[in-house]
């Protein structure tokens, strides 16, 4: 029997309530997202991202119940996320989710953010396939060997930025708001990827990990000397491809080391054209298959809450289980089995 699932997700600035049945049947998926309120101070303010969930979450686990047609004593568990994200607004999702558990008497699950994005592309189906995982999001830059659900094994992550944070800072140097990734994907667009020759960090270090610091220090020295703006498409473009070039070569080299076939990007970075554009072309090179989330999936979302919970109904966290504002690698893989 498909158990029905409703799920929170707090942890930075979008407010987003799921309701899913099974591991494939969406009944509710809504984001309100507070981007706009953020975008006046140049990124994310963890105060008034608590508040916006409190006066937000109501409303919309309503909305969510009605368009389900379904009564809360109909959910059969309750998803949050519990971290990692900001502390204040994690806390607004989980303590929410298990409220309703507790009122419902149903159970609490509590769900890993990162599990979220890291599953998203397989939304739908019962099973995980092993495969190599990339996540790149504004907050994280990870590469995981995943030989089933629950089994994941860390090879590596950012030892600075992440891929998303630095797409935000070169956003940010160049004028162009917050957050700035999709803007540069819109303009490098129109323009040459070879005109400027950016570093790309440790893409040959032979291990999992990687650094985006280096690359914008490298963009802002660049941004010191003067540019026209006709350059801005050709500079979005440089540095998308410094990015990509590195994301895609430490993926494929994982997947070779891990004598993997299938690879997978999720995350808001795996939205990005050209990183699309060039795991089409090197993975067809490699014979290797790649996939991504659907595009509604990719940014933050609670839908890829609720599908990361449905593969553990039966498996409930206790109701005391705490928010976990930092990633901690060995409590990563703890929590997930
Ligand atoms: O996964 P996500 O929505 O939130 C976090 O968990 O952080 O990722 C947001 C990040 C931001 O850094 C944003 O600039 C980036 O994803 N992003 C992109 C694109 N769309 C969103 N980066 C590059 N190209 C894009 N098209
Ligand atoms: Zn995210």
């Amino acid at each position: 029997m498909s158990r029905v699932v409703l799920a929170l997700e707090t942890s930075c600035d979008e407010t987003a309530v799921a309701i899913l049945c099974g591991h494939g049947g969406v009944m509710s998926h809504l984001i309100a997202s507070q981007a706009d309120i953020h975008a006046q101070y140049g990124g994310v303010v963890p105060e008034v991202a608590s508040r916006n969930h409190l006066a937000i979450l109501p409303g919309l686990v309503g909305e969510a119940l009605r368009e389900a047609g379904l009564a809360p004593a109909a959910i059969d568990a309750f998803a949050a996320t519990t971290g990692p994200g900001l502390a204040a607004a994690l806390l607004v999702g989980s303590s929410a989710a298990k409220g309703l558990a507790l009122g419902a008497g149903k159970p609490f699950l509590a769900v890993d953010h990162l599990e979220g994005h890291m599953l998203s592309p397989f939304f739908g189906e019962s099973t995980i396939p092993p495969h190599v995982a990339l996540v790149v999001s504004g907050g994280h830059t990870l590469l995981f060997d995943v030989s089933g659900h629950g089994q994941y094994v860390l090879l590596g992550r950012t030892v600075d930025d992440a891929a998303g944070e630095a797409f935000d800072k070169v956003a940010k140097m160049l004028g162009l708001g917050y957050p700035g990734g999709a803007e540069i994907d819109r303009l490098a667009r129109e323009g040459d990827p070879k005109r400027f020759d950016f570093p790309r960090s440790m893409i040959g270090s032979g291990d999992g990990n990687f650094s985006f610091s280096g690359l914008k220090t490298s963009v802002r020295y660049f941004l010191e000397k003067g540019f026209a703006p006709d350059d801005l498409p050709d500079i979005c473009a440089s540095f998308q491809e410094a990015v990509v070039d590195v994301l895609v070569a430490k993926l494929l080299a994982a997947a070779k080391a891990r004598g993997r076939d299938l690879v997978a990007v999720s995350g808001g970075v795996s939205t990005n054209r050209r990183l699309g554009e060039k795991l089409e072309k090197r993975c067809g090179q490699a014979g290797l298959t790649w996939r991504a989330a659907r595009p509604e999936l990719r940014a933050d979302n609670a839908l890829m809450i609720a599908y990361a919970a449905s593969h553990r109904v039966e498996r409930p966290s206790p109701i005391g289980a705490d928010v976990r504002p930092n990633f901690d690698p060995g409590l990563f893989s703890n929590a997930l089995r």
